[in-house]
């Protein structure tokens, strides 16, 4: 098959949240089983250019009144179609935050049809995410069907509901196939006014994580290569070189981590909670985050200076963007906790796993899907051929995180052993496109059916 991903987001050269890790990684897994990808991209100033490779002007069109020059170059083995429209619609240093995001990303999809329309290209699947690319599925239907992409089909994917709900009605509508990032969240949406109508053609597929790209075995941001053989000293390195470079005390404590977009999808109470349960249960916390929105960025501000004198020695709050410093916490750290209001399906407990770090998630979306927790859930992890992963809890409030956080801490604390195996266990699943990408081959060729 020839498939086209049409995106505003991907890693690592563009990268906002999940999405960008999905672009890239379902992509490499699906040519990795010998299908034809590419990926249509806008050019924006802000790229990371030094992950582009052969980057080559390939030719210019003018479609919307402006002149459009299209570059190729090659990210991760990927080849990508970069559009730079003259107009300066992505020169603007930033992806997502300007007023008229809507219309330039309205304008970014249809030059991009165009682009494969004017460029001879007959690809079997459009493939387009979020609100961001919706409008492909609609503007397709409109206007391109019968114009030489007439084999082409559409698949839409939902990663996120809660942004831009008319686009994504409108683009199911009009999309061929429809997926959302996990079968526990395609049940939690199910009912939603722009879904419901469309669940003939709507499932849920779980995302996985590129095994290449988190490889606790071969990453530059970690003191010790590892895998689950030396899973302990692999981790003991990490941590120390963690404490260390956050002046942390460099002591044998629990370690949790928190990597995230501060918003209220991540349940920012709860994490404020975990935060003060944790210091008081001896251990120490960790948290990489940062907020869109000023009033929750300045307000953890507060709490971290809070923090600095009064558990300076235990907490950091890192309140950054920072690719880096988050290889290192998912090595260093003993748990990654996730206490998501709802997740989609959540990548951040599955990159913990790959790093044998133990997920503490809230049952929500792709973290009830992936997490099975120790005491309650061997039953439905043997459904999976899975052993048991992590700890978790139902209630979005106080005694909900505690239930799953004490546990968690006294296992670390009281049986060490068992902890230690239980991090080499949660190294060995298999949380890659292994499974995943054979799903999403599937429903691109029963949308050609
Ligand atoms: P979402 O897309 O809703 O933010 P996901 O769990 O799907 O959540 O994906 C989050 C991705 O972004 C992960 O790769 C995670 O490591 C990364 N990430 C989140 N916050 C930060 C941060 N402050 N610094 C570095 N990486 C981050
Ligand atoms: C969204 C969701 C997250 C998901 C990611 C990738 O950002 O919030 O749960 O993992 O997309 O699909």
């Amino acid at each position: 098959l020839h498939i086209v991903h049409i995106a505003v987001e991907m890693a690592p050269i563009a990268k906002v949240g999940g999405l960008g890790d999905v672009v890239t990684s379902l992509s490499r897994a699906v040519q990795e089983l010998n299908h034809n990808v590419d990926i249509i991209f806008p050019k924006y100033d802000c790229l990371k250019h030094n992950f582009v490779k052969d980057l080559q002007f390939n030719r210019s069109y003018h479609w919307g009144g402006t002149e459009i020059k299209v570059w190729h170059g090659k990210v991760e083995g990927l080849s990508v179609y970069f559009l730079d429209p003259q107009n300066g619609l992505f020169q603007r240093g930033c992806v997502y935050g300007c007023a008229d995001d809507a219309g330039r990303f309205g304008f970014f999809c249809h030059a991009a049809l165009e682009f494969l329309l004017q460029g001879g290209f007959h690809p079997d699947i459009l493939h387009c995410h979020d609100w961001s690319s919706a409008p492909v599925s609609w503007l397709f239907k409109d206007q391109y069907t019968n114009y030489g992409l007439i084999k082409t089909r559409v698949v839409f994917t939902i990663h996120n509901l809660e942004f831009g709900a008319n686009a994504i009605g409108k683009a199911m509508t009009f999309a061929d196939k429809a997926t959302t990032v996990s079968p526990t969240y395609a049940k939690e949406v199910a009912g939603n006014s722009v879904i419901s109508p469309h669940l003939y053609k709507f499932h849920g597929i779980i995302n996985g994580i590129d095994p290449d790209i988190w490889d606790p075995y071969n990453d530059n941001f970690i003191p010790v290569p590892y895998t689950s053989e030396n899973v302990v000293e692999g981790k003991r390195a990490a941590k120390e070189e963690l404490q260390n470079r956050l002046g942390l005390k460099s002591a044998d404590l629990p370690v949790v981590g928190i990597i995230t977009r501060l918003t209220h999808q991540k349940g920012i109470h709860l994490i404020k909670h975990a935060i003060w349960r944790t210091l008081e249960r001896n251990g120490q916390v960790v948290l990489l985050g940062s907020a869109p929105d000023p009033r929750i960025q300045n307000d953890f501000v507060n709490l971290a200076n809070q923090l600095h004198s009064s558990h300076g020695d235990r907490a950091r709050l890192v309140l950054t963007y920072d690719e880096p410093l988050s290889h290192l916490i998912y090595a260093g750290a003993d748990f990654i906790l996730v206490p998501s209001i709802f997740e989609p399906c959540g990548l951040t407990q599955l990159i913990a796993m790959r790093y044998g770090a133990v997920p503490v998630v809230r049952k929500t979306g792709g973290l009830f899907d992936t997490v099975f927790d120790v005491d309650h859930d061997k039953e439905r992890a043997q459904a999976q051929v899975l052993e048991p992963n992590g700890f978790s809890f139902d209630g979005a409030d106080a005694p909900g995180v505690d239930y799953a956080l004490n546990r968690a801490i006294s296992a670390w604390y009281d049986g060490r052993e068992w902890f230690n195996s239980l991090c080499k266990t949660v190294m060995e699943q298999d949380w890659s496109w292994n499974r995943p990408a054979l799903e999403y081959l599937e429903l691109y060729h029963s949308a050609r059916k």
